[in-house]
């Protein structure tokens, strides 16, 4: 098999679609049907999407949904979540419904401090370099100037910077670490372009400095680039209640739902085969709203992932406590994320959630991120620790299931109703539709109108 191209970036859409599909697909036109059929009516809206990326030939849709009723240091908001898991959004919206009469959550931002590097091979003496590079500080920030100012503007900017030695970790391997306000934009490109420019200056300022060897001189700049894990880029969400409070749907005692629900938070404390699960679920929350407002969940996620490693072992991203009979859960993580710049003015479904979150700022908006993923863990460890997980998710896959049966409006009911007390395994659907269907099988489905 062999469908390599050449020049296949300079091909008109149309002919990339031809080349696609005449080499791909068995039905040629069947494939272009499911492309066109993707496209928007409005050829203008339809330009904005295809210019996001490069080789555009359709739009991959995933529903918006909306979890209501989430009370935030006392103001409520509906949560945009854009997501394909199905339960995901009704699970945080009976965590939030859960916690709007029990005082709701408490989010704070605690820092906003993002990072990057100029990361370089230096064969020399490192102490000199240092104290070199403390000399010219002024410079260092005087060459950045027109870059920042915008961002200085807007109260952000260069916060600070340090030569950090790494040459333990790897021979003549040294960085310039550089941290940086960014306000509401989540910054990336205002970082990258700064540490390109101090990579320059570095370079100029030693080769053209009396102190340094021509050996010393050689120094080598590998790459400038921001970091993707944010340590001092902070948000904390919590939630608490007396004890007796949480006696809600559990069908046990509270006190005996919170002994098992600290359990369950503890096993994911110690136990990284859990904790990648019980994050995972941690992320369901986190990432439908980071892609509904048009953020970078690929950062986020790699963030989250090595803070919850920074112990050396990766534990949980929740925690629990019990004192004087008040149930605290919360949750600290990293979350760089932006509200202006990017696709937030772009994107017109990101505009719309942006809108409807009453135009958050950066922080806000973390910490209703923070608080999808603290609710998304309640409600999976709420499940988890007492009906179970399957009895909720299949629910939600039963209509999957009967979508992908094209059983119509009526049948879903029918169908519905009969597993209301019942967990919908696959093969229990499939036959019950087929008996409502009156078939023997499902390869006889015929489409009904
Ligand atoms: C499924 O997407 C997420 C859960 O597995 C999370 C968890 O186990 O905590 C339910």
């Amino acid at each position: 098999m062999n469908k390599s191209i050449k020049g296949f970036s300079k091909l008109s859409k149309e002919g990339k679609i031809e080349w696609l599909v005449t080499e791909h697909f068995e039905n040629p036109n069947e494939a272009r049907e499911v492309i066109e059929t993707y496209w928007h009516a409005d050829k203008k809206r339809q330009k904005i999407h295809d210019d996001f990326i490069e080789n555009t030939i359709t739009n991959f849709y995933l529903p918006l949904g909306v979890a209501p009723n989430f009370m935030i240091n006392g103001d409520v908001i509906s949560m945009p979540m854009a997501i394909e898991e199905s339960s995901v959004v009704a699970a945080a919206s009976k965590a939030a419904q859960f916690w709007l009469h029990r005082g709701g959550f408490k989010a704070e931002v605690i820092s906003t401090k993002k990072i990057g590097h100029v990361h370089f091979m230096y064969e020399g003496n490192a102490p000199k370099l240092r104290k070199f590079i403390e000399a010219n500080k002024k410079q260092f920030l005087e060459d950045t100037r027109s870059i920042t100012a915008n961002m200085r503007a807007r109260g952000g900017g260069i916060v600070d910077f340090a030569l950090v030695d790494k040459t333990l970790e790897l021979d003549n391997y040294y960085q310039i670490e550089v941290g940086f306000e960014t306000c509401d934009s989540m910054g990336a490109n205002f970082i990258n372009s700064c540490l390109e420019q101090f990579a320059k200056t570095l370079k100029n300022l030693v080769e053209g400095s009396e102190e340094f060897t021509s050996e010393e001189k050689d120094l080598q700049i590998v790459m400038c680039i921001l970091s993707n894990y944010t340590p001092e880029c902070i948000v904390r969400a919590e939630v608490s209640c007396p004890i007796d409070q949480l006696d809600e749907g559990t069908g046990i005692s509270p006190a005996e739902f919170v002994s098992k629900f600290k359990r369950a938070v503890q096993i994911a404390e110690v136990e990284p085969y859990r904790a990648t699960t019980h994050n995972k679920g941690i992320m369901n929350g986190i990432d439908a709203v980071v892609i509904a407002t048009g953020n970078d969940f690929r950062a986020v996620e790699a963030s989250c992932h090595t803070y919850a490693s920074r112990s050396g072992k990766y534990s949980s991203l929740t925690h629990c406590e019990v004192e004087n009979d008040i149930f605290k859960f919360w949750i600290e993580i990293p979350l760089s994320l932006g509200v202006v710049g990017g696709i937030t003015s772009l994107h017109p479904v990101v505009k719309l959630s942006l809108e409807m979150l009453d135009h958050p700022t950066a922080e806000q908006l973390m910490k209703a991120v923070a608080v999808s993923g603290l609710a998304q863990n309640f409600a999976a460890l709420r499940a988890l620790v007492t009906t179970g997980i399957q009895k909720g998710h299949m629910k939600m896959h039963l209509l999957n299931i009967l979508n992908q049966l094209e059983a119509t409006k009526e049948e879903i009911e029918i169908v519905k109703n009969f597993f209301q007390d019942k967990v919908p395994h696959h093969s229990d659907v499939v036959q019950k539709f087929c008996e409502l269907r009156g078939i023997k099988s499902p390869s006889e489905i015929v489409k009904k109108k």
